[in-house]
C-alpha cells in the first residue's frame, strides 16, 4: 500500500458482529463499524435496548440487523453467526465484547459459587463460544478478523478499586485465549486480537452510577478521567481493518495510563 493510500482502514463491503451491543461499549461499536462502511449484525439479551442501536444505524444510512443471543449459550451462539451470515452474506469481523461483572465485589473467601460460574460462563464461555464459531466459518474462506474484549483488569488485578476474583480471572483467560487461538490461526489468513478498555461510563453492573466508585476510578486513571465508550471504537476499527493485517494475539490497552502506572 502507497503510504498516502489509507483505504486500508475502510471497511466498506465488509460485515461483522458485534455481542454486547445494546449498551456501552458495543453500542458505539456497532454505530461505528457501520459508519466505517461495514454491515453489522447486532446481538444482546437485552432486545429492547438493541434496537435502539439498529435503529441509530439505519436510520444513518448503514445496514444493521439485531438478534437475540445469550453469548453463554453455545447453540444461540452458532444461530447467531447463521442469522448474521443469512442476513447480511459471510462473517469478516467477530467482536465478542458481551460482559458481566461480579455481583457483590469482595475477597475471595467470601466469594459466592452461583456468581463465580456466571462470570465464567458469559465472560469465558461466551468468548469461546463466539470465537469458535466465528472461525468455523472463517476458516474455510482463510480470512477473518476477530476481536474480544477483556479489560485492563484481565492484565492487572483490581482491588485497587474494588475485589473482583471472578472478572479479572475471565478476563485474564480472555487474553491468553485470544493469544492462543492467534497462534493457531496467524497462517489461515485470520488475526485474532484483544481490546483492553480502561475506565469506561457504561451501564456496566451500575458501578458508574455510584459517585464515590466513579471517584475511584478517576483517581487511578493517569489521564484523570474515566472514557466514554466512543473512546473505545478507534481500536476496534484499527483492529478489524486492513490496516492492522500485521497485529495478531495482541492485547491493546486502552485505558488512559492505567496499566502504565
Ligand atoms: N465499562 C468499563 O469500564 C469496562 C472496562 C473494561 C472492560 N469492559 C468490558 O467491555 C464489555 C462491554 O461492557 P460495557 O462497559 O459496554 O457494559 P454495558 O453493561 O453497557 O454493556 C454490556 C452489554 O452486554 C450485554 N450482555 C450481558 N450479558 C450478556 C449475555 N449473556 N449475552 C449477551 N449479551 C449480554 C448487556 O445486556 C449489555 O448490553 C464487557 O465485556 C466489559 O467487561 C468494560
Amino acid at each position: 500500500m502507497p503510504a498516502r493510500d489509507l483505504s486500508g482502514f475502510d471497511l466498506s463491503g465488509k460485515t461483522a458482529i458485534v455481542t454486547g451491543a445494546a449498551s456501552g461499549i458495543g453500542a458505539a461499536t456497532s454505530i461505528a463499524l457501520s459508519a466505517a462502511g461495514a454491515d453489522v449484525c447486532c446481538a444482546d439479551v437485552d432486545v429492547d435496548r438493541l434496537k435502539e442501536t439498529v435503529d441509530a444505524i439505519n436510520e444513518a444510512g448503514g445496514r444493521a440487523v439485531a438478534t437475540r443471543c445469550d453469548v453463554s449459550d453455545e447453540s444461540d451462539v452458532a444461530e447467531l453467526v447463521a442469522f448474521s451470515e443469512r442476513s447480511l452474506g459471510p462473517l469478516d469481523i467477530m467482536i465478542n465484547n458481551a460482559g458481566t461483572v461480579d455481583t457483590a465485589p469482595g475477597p475471595v473467601h467470601q466469594a459466592d459459587t452461583a456468581d463465580w460460574r456466571r462470570l465464567v460462563s458469559v465472560n469465558l464461555d461466551g468468548v469461546f463460544f463466539g470465537c469458535r464459531e466465528a472461525l468455523k466459518v472463517m476458516f474455510p474462506r482463510g480470512r477473518g478478523r476477530i476481536i474480544n474484549t477483556a479489560s485492563v483488569w484481565g492484565l492487572v488485578g483490581s482491588s485497587t478499586v474494588a475485589p473482583m476474583s471472578a472478572y479479572n480471572a475471565t478476563k485474564g483467560a480472555v487474553v491468553n485465549l485470544t493469544r492462543e487461538l492467534a497462534l493457531q490461526y496467524a497462517k489461515h489468513g485470520i488475526t485474532v486480537n484483544a481490546l483492553c478498555p480502561g475506565p469506561v461510563h457504561t451501564r456496566l453492573g451500575g458501578v458508574y452510577d455510584v459517585p464515590e466508585i466513579k471517584e475511584l476510578f478517576v483517581a487511578q486513571t493517569p489521564m484523570g478521567r474515566v472514557a466514554s465508550p466512543e473512546e473505545m471504537v478507534g481500536g476496534y476499527l484499527y483492529l478489524a481493518s486492513d490496516a492492522a493485517s500485521f497485529i495478531t494475539g495482541t492485547a491493546l490497552s486502552v485505558d488512559g495510563g492505567w496499566t502504565a502506572a
